[in-house]
């Protein structure tokens, strides 16, 4: 599984043969718009975790560049569908066995509104198995009691947190997250895009690793291997 960061929440996995996207938000990103051509993405499957601009900016543009289909709870979806997009609508709770792994759509606390105020549903993140390689994208989301159900079923290898704080956790509950998920290794994501989210990178990865745990900040474009 090789996992690419676009910025803010945006992510590119590969896995099993098969290009996912996460949460496009890349043209309208300062960080990210001269770095990362939307044009160029392959894409099999489109992940959304909630309908916020910063997290959906791009997806009907890459959807209908690529065909691929959008994966996300029932209320986006049937949005994305009403644009002849083709999606699968899941809901909380819910897992489905994809043709690169399965995909269970879990609890987040946050809001879901689309940019014209239309109904999102409920905002939510992933828990993805495939490869003998566990994920969870947690989308954004305050700590919640909601992720100690996650290690229940799977074993993570790989957390991925919002650590910006404001709109989502903070390193210090991300930290927390963390154990509740039971996952040492974690990819940091929704920081520095706006003010209101910028944070001392030096001081977040002392605090994680202060709490033995491995926080990983990558460049935007740059990748990890699981
Ligand atoms: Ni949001
Ligand atoms: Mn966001």
């Amino acid at each position: 599984m090789k996992i690419t960061f676009y910025g803010q929440n945006s992510l590119h996995i590969e896995v099993s043969g098969k290009h996912l996207i996460v949460d496009p938000f890349i043209s309208g990103n300062p960080l990210s718009k001269d770095i990362i051509d939307i044009k160029s993405l392959k894409a099999d499957y489109i992940l959304l975790t909630h309908a916020h601009q910063d997290h959906v900016l791009d997806a009907e543009a890459i959807a209908k560049n690529t065909g691929a289909v959008i994966i996300s709870n029932y209320e986006i979806a049937m949005h994305y569908q009403n644009l002849g997009i083709k999606v699968h609508p899941m809901n909380h709770g819910g897992s489905w066995q994809f043709d690169f792994g399965s995909v269970k759509y879990v609890n987040a606390i946050h809001t879901s509104s689309f940019a014209d105020g239309s109904d999102g549903g409920y905002p939510g993140g992933f828990v993805i198995e495939s490869e003998h390689k566990n994920i969870y994208i947690a989308g954004d989301t305050a700590l919640t009691m909601d992720m100690k159900l996650i290690p229940m079923r799977t074993k993570l290898d790989l957390a991925i947190l919002p650590i910006g704080d404001n709109f989502t956790m903070g390193v210090d509950d991300a930290i927390i997250a963390s154990d509740f998920v039971a996952c040492d290794k974690i990819l940091g994501v929704h920081y520095d895009t706006f003010g209101y989210i910028k944070i001392d990178h030096d001081l977040a990865k002392k605090k994680f690793y202060d709490a033995g745990k491995d926080l990983m900040l990558i460049e935007i474009g740059q990748s990890i291997d699981l």
